[in-house]
């Protein structure tokens, strides 16, 4: 897709908790605001005011890793009813912190939910929409468990789990990964953030520049 299209796109970041997605979005999204597209920067469980409820639910509440799944979908599903798909079809470019591949990858891979289970309600929810770009942001779970400490704040439930979970959710980022062509950019953020936003900026200028 070139920068000229009149068509929008979707970018998304994933990675585990702590590996320091939140500067490289805002650059993504500087760069393409530089290149005179419109964005819109959202993220997930979240996005829609009814998403931002369920997003309190799902980082705060315990329940059932279906229940969990079933809200994280729920959330998408009006995510992209409200957000995303007006935004695309009015030509603009939307930047999401996390999308499906956050479930397959944490309630699949860290959880244990049957992936088929999961399968369906990504089929269900969108069955003609993926990311056209996925930057994931790998890192050892020991190095982003001690950013996410270092920054202070409460952790929520997920940012609580024990390492063995993360490299779990590690494992299937990086499996969906490899199974899912050219759609994700993977990047070493072990890096400093200036190496990792220029890779972001050159995968950018790959695929989107004119
Ligand atoms: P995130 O916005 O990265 O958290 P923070 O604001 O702390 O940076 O994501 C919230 C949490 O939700 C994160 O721990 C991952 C989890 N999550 C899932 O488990 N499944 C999903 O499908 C999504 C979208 C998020």
């Amino acid at each position: 897709m070139k920068i000229t299209d009149p068509c929008g796109g979707l970018i998304s970041f994933e990675g585990i908790d702590g590996a320091g997605k939140s500067t490289q979005i805002a650059r993504a999204c500087a760069w393409l605001r530089g290149h005179r597209r419109e964005v819109v920067q959202t993220r997930e469980p979240g996005g829609t005011p009814l998403g931002e409820k369920l997003r309190v639910l799902l980082l705060h509440d315990a329940m059932h890793l279906e229940t969990e799944a079933l809200l994280m979908f729920a959330a998408r599903r009006e995510h992209l009813a409200v957000c995303i798909e007006p935004a695309l079809a009015a030509g603009k470019w939307v930047v999401t912190d996390r999308f499906s591949d956050a479930t397959y990858a944490y309630q699949v891979g860290g959880r244990g939910l049957d992936a088929d289970k999961c399968r369906h309600l990504e089929q269900w929810v969108h069955p003609h929409r993926q990311p056209d770009l996925t930057f994931l942001f790998d890192l050892d779970p020991a190095i982003a468990a001690a950013r996410v400490a270092k920054a202070g704040a409460a952790p929520d439930r997920f940012e609580r789990e024990q390492l063995e979970f993360f490299t779990q959710v590690r494992a299937a980022y990086l499996a969906r990964a490899a199974s899912a062509g050219d759609r994700f950019c993977v990047i070493d953020a072990a890096q400093s953030p200036e190496a990792i936003g220029a890779q972001v900026d050159a995968a950018l200028s790959a695929r989107f520049a004119p």
